[in-house]
């Protein structure tokens, strides 16, 4: 789509060629450089691409100075307000709210789809009982694909559905189960007459010994936390799961590579690594080491980080930090643990950071993993399993882009080009003629 406007590069002894601008229907307009190595014989150069599109999508839109996002057009806040996480997962692959009908038969089909093969748990018995769990759901995710031949077809358009109703489906019930096994506890079956989030909360905390009793306060807050991470525009992650699948693969592997780099502490490990980070300043002082922590954080040579603040795009308040704090509030007080001291510590360093020139000079902001971790602490999710439960929320917004690239007429393989700098070309010396 392009809006007629154009943008010139001038280059080499006075050459210069054009571009189109594309407009999209918000947000920054882009150059359209899909010639420029054909026409100039050069390539683009954007490390961690800060300013680059990878592709064309309608699903999520952040204004990271705003500190805006929205699912489909829909403010992130207002869902949280009005919708739970399957109504959201459904506007996230349909791109419209369901009609209660629609909701009602959606919640059907995932509700059917909750069980895994038998077979899964075997897999489990290779890892070892202290492996962390995502590693294990790495391992999971892609052996779905082993059991699923029946629609594997990229191009068949039930046979994406069914997948994108699996992975949502089952992911719940993987979860739980890499809980289990570190605890060496048995499995708990899901049970169709539960919601999807208390099939999970009592997956994950039943026992076979005895009814489970739902805590709705747990599970109000869990589906919220799963809808405040359901998407998030083409982050490290997403772009993963659509370089993967551009090469064709089934969706199973492809959502298997999302896992494996959503867990790196630079992304959904933060608000593990945070976690840990506010439980380590706790026992050594607390409050009154506050200012020690954040002149090491400020020290480029001690490449300590403030983990959970900071954002690639938003250079404001990540508006699910401010949804996720009001969470904690709430949960906090309803669960009587208004005095939690890590709740306390975390916003006593934040109220530090965000008044000290350091942060406030590179629009650092907390972002949805600093309170995210304290918020599933006081639920009793245990710390190694946060990020587990970000790749649960996560996989609809992975196959829901996926799905997207799939069925875009301008999808093609993902292959990035490079800046070379090594060796040029040299003859082989052979080994007895080296010193
Ligand atoms: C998620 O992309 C997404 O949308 C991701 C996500 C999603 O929903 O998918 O939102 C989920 O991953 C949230 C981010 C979680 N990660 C963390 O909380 C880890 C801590 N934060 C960072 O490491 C960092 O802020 C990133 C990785 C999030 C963003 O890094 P950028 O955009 O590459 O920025 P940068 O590393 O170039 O930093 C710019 C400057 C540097 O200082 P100078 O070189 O200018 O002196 O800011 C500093 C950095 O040192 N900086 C920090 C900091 N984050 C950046 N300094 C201290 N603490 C931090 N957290």
């Amino acid at each position: 789509m392009s809006n007629g406007t154009k943008a010139v590069l001038n280059y080499g002894d006075g050459k210069s060629i054009e571009f189109p601008v594309m407009k999209g229907t918000v947000g920054p307009d882009v150059v359209d450089i899909r010639t420029l190595y054909g026409k100039t014989g050069m390539f683009t150069y954007d490390p961690g691409f800060l300013s680059t599109a990878s592709c064309q999508s309608r699903i999520t839109y952040i204004d990271g100075d705003k500190g805006e996002l929205l699912y489909r057009g829909y403010p992130i806040e207002q869902l949280a307000a009005h919708c739970d996480f399957l109504e959201t997962c459904y506007l996230l692959l349909k791109g419209e709210l369901p009609t209660p009908a629609q909701k009602a038969a959606f919640v059907d089909t995932v509700t059917k789809h909750t069980m895994v093969n038998e077979q899964m748990q075997f897999f489990m018995r290779g890892f070892r009982r202290d492996a962390h769990p995502m590693a294990v759901l790495t391992g999971l995710v892609g052996a779905m694909s082993a059991f699923y031949h029946d629609a594997l077809d990229i191009n068949d358009p039930h046979d994406r559905e069914i997948s994108a109703m699996r992975l949502i489906a089952k992911m719940p019930t993987l979860v739980a189960m890499s809980y289990k096994y570190s605890l060496g506890q048995p499995y708990i079956y899901p049970k169709n007459d539960l919601s999807y989030t208390a099939n999970f909360v009592r997956m994950m905390f039943g026992t076979p010994c005895e009814e489970y009793k739902i805590n709705d306060t747990v599970v109000r807050a869990l589906d919220r936390i799963f809808i405040l991470h359901a998407d998030h525009e083409q982050n490290a992650s997403t772009s993963t799961v659509r370089l993967c699948g551009s090469s064709g693969t089934n969706p199973f592997a492809a959502v298997a590579a999302g896992v494996a780099c959503l867990w790196g502490p630079a992304h959904g490990g933060a608000n593990e690594a945070c976690l840990n980070m506010l439980q380590q300043l706790q026992q050594q002082g607390g409050v009154s080491k506050l200012g020690e922590f954040v002149a090491k954080v400020k020290d480029p040579n001690s490449g300590a980080r403030l983990m959970g603040f900071g954002h690639r795009v938003y250079k404001n308040y990540d508006p699910r930090a401010k949804l996720m704090r009001e969470t904690c509030y709430e949960v906090l007080g309803e669960l009587g643990l208004e005095d939690d001291p890590l709740f306390k510590l975390a916003m006593a360093l934040e109220k530090v950071a965000l008044e000290d020139d350091y942060f406030v000079k590179r629009k650092l902001y907390p972002n949805v993993d600093y309170y995210s971790g304290i918020v599933q602490k006081a639920l009793g999710i245990p710390v190694a399993m946060f990020t587990g439960i970000f790749s649960l929320a996560r996989t609809v917004g992975w196959i829901a882009q996926w799905q997207e690239m799939i069925t875009d007429p301008e999808y093609k393989i993902g292959r990035p080009r490079q800046l070379f700098s090594g060796a040029t070309s040299r003859n082989v010396m052979p080994i007895d003629k080296r010193k």
